[in-house]
């Protein structure tokens, strides 16, 4: 096994830290972050050690489903910059060592995109079936939808147009028409889209909803499943026939191919997928059927089990230990607490006593485990959900479902840079409020402090490059501290062993390791200090130790 960071592919070498632009830095007053606040901040995030930068959508939109509703895939939209600020961004990043990933919305489109405004011109129209349009079913009351597929985001899948007389398909909004992948020139055009990218020196994308790509052929209803959710019908199916279709895997082959073909020698590029399944459900063993042994699919997919998981050290190690035994063993696992879609791990997991140590305890957690952390900006300084008024809602999903829904908005507020105004965020007034801690929790307050969470990431990370063991090494947990609450690893490599201790716990813990060893980093202990066998761990504490 390889055992020099350098030897590995960049998006195994250190974390990939999800920027939603949006929000991150505004540095022309408008409200709304921009290119140019990401590119002052790279030293920053290479100062943090993160590897790679995931760009939630920056392409033109009519913010339907703020930015997961594209009009043009290969243009920035000048809210966020130009293709010639991108250009800039992408060099000094890649100066800095960063490599730069695309958010690429692959299932559907905006409605106002070129190819859905021919589509939808008439039925003759030579795009027409690049999106799904099918008759509704006749019924006793008159015209009802082609089937029963219901939108995530509420209601129909179905929206009947008027002018062609036919239903069209969107598993989201109805501003979001699903294209027709099973249409051989949409396949085209898309690869196309991507290819813009990779030649401007892009190394990958995450892959938007990958799994909803291709439908059933013959449009079978969905089952349905009953259990309590929130009022969305959407829910309450078993989505067999709207998503996960063999022919799935083969456009994902095809995308791969166009991949490979930048990749050099390296690895250099990558595909990460968002692989959805029914709301609510663990489905490690779906996502991990989009990888495969990670050498003709996805180099990585998302699994959400930690999104539904509680903190005790059994259920993060039955998420953790299921993950890693679905994988093949020659797939690279990825992990991620937090995104734009869900509440910060911060708030989920953490609220109540003892939060901070919480956050640290998480840190530990993610930054020492197989595989490559995804960190979702901000969690590095911990922040958490904002409370957003019905009137600053902003996210669709938030505003269909007030108050039933909590909405995304809530994990997507302002960056907190500093103490001052506006949150060193914007000279202007915030698209989303900001969070109003941001007076004691803010990047400035947290750098200059060394028990800071900023700076435990930090040297959790510089750690995690040191350490061959935690960047390529294997790991087996230990199952005698969990009754206990102390959630412990051994990461190995060769001849050498790294032992992580996380005490899952408010209260003292026994050490359930099984041996002694010198302390490389420790919320609780000096590093380099001895640490005995029979140690008791205090309340919270991790430690990593040799
Ligand atoms: C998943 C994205 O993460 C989410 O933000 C978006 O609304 C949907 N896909 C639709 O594109």
């Amino acid at each position: 096994m390889t055992s020099t960071l350098q030897s590995l592919p960049w998006w195994k070498q250190g974390p990939i830290y999800q920027i939603y632009p949006r929000s991150f830095l505004d540095t022309n007053g408008d409200g709304v972050g921009d290119l140019e606040g990401i590119r002052r901040k790279l030293d920053y995030l290479k100062d943090l050690g993160v590897r790679g930068i995931w760009l939630s959508p920056i392409y033109p939109s009519p913010l339907a489903d703020f930015g997961y509703d594209i009009t043009n895939y290969h243009d920035i939209d000048p809210v966020f910059g130009s293709l010639e600020g991108f250009r800039s961004l992408v060099r000094e990043a890649d100066q800095r060592g960063i490599a730069l990933i695309m958010d690429m919305v692959l299932n559907h489109t905006s409605h106002q995109h070129p190819w859905f405004i021919e589509s939808r011109s008439s039925r003759e129209s030579m795009k027409r079936d690049w999106y799904i349009w099918k008759d509704g079913r006749r019924g006793l009351f008159g015209r009802r939808f082609p089937n029963n597929w219901m939108a995530a985001f509420g209601g129909h899948a179905w929206t009947f147009d008027e002018q062609s007389g036919q239903y069209y398909l969107h598993l989201f909004t109805e501003e979001q028409p699903d294209l027709n992948w099973r249409n051989p020139e949409v396949q085209r055009a898309m690869l196309g889209e991507l290819t813009f990218w990779l030649d401007l020196g892009v190394k990958g994308f995450r892959l938007d909803v990958i799994n909803y790509l291709v439908k059933d052929a013959q449009f079978r209803n969905n089952p349905y499943h009953f259990r309590a959710t929130y009022p969305r019908r959407h829910d309450l199916q078993h989505h067999q026939y709207d998503r996960n279709q063999s022919e799935t895997y083969d456009i994902i082959r095809s995308l791969r191919d166009l991949l490979d073909s930048y990749a050099g020698s390296s690895e250099e590029t990558m595909l990460v997928g968002e692989v959805y399944p029914d709301e609510g459900v663990h489905a490690p063993d779906l996502a991990a059927t989009y990888i495969g042994d990670g050498r003709e699919l996805l180099h990585l997919a998302f699994d959400f089990s930690p999104i539904y998981t509680k903190l005790t050290a059994g259920d993060l190690y039955s998420v953790l230990n299921n993950w890693y035994s679905v994988l093949s063993p020659q797939a690279w696992p990825c992990h991620v607490l937090s995104n734009h879609d869900q509440s910060r791990a911060s708030s989920r997991l953490c609220a109540g006593p003892d939060s901070e140590a919480k956050k640290k305890l998480l840190a530990a957690l993610i930054l020492t485990q197989r595989g490559t952390p995804f960190l979702y900006y901000g969690e590095e300084i911990g922040m958490v959900d904002g409370k957003i008024r019905r009137q600053d809602l902003q996210d669709p999903l938030g505003k269909k479902y007030y108050p039933f829904h909590p909405g995304r908005d809530r994990s997507r507020t302002p960056m907190q840079w500093t103490d001052g105004p506006g949150a060193g965020f914007t000279e202007g007034k915030p698209w989303l409020p900001i969070n109003p801690d941001y007076r004691e929790r803010n990047v400035k307050a947290q750098e200059g402090d060394p028990s800071s969470l900023l700076t435990w990431y930090k040297a959790l990370i510089h750690l995690r490059q040191q350490e061959a063991a935690l960047h390529s090494g294997t790991i087996e947990f230990i199952q005698a501290g969990l009754a206990d609450e102390v959630l412990a690893y051994r990461r190995r490599i060769g001849e050498e062993e790294v032992l992580v201790v996380l005490n899952v716990s408010g209260q003292t813990r026994q050490n359930p390791g099984g041996r002694g060893g010198r302390v490389l980093l420790s919320t609780h202990r000096k590093s380099e200090s001895p640490i005995e066998q029979d140690t008791r761990l205090a309340p919270w504490e991790c430690t990593v130790y040799k």
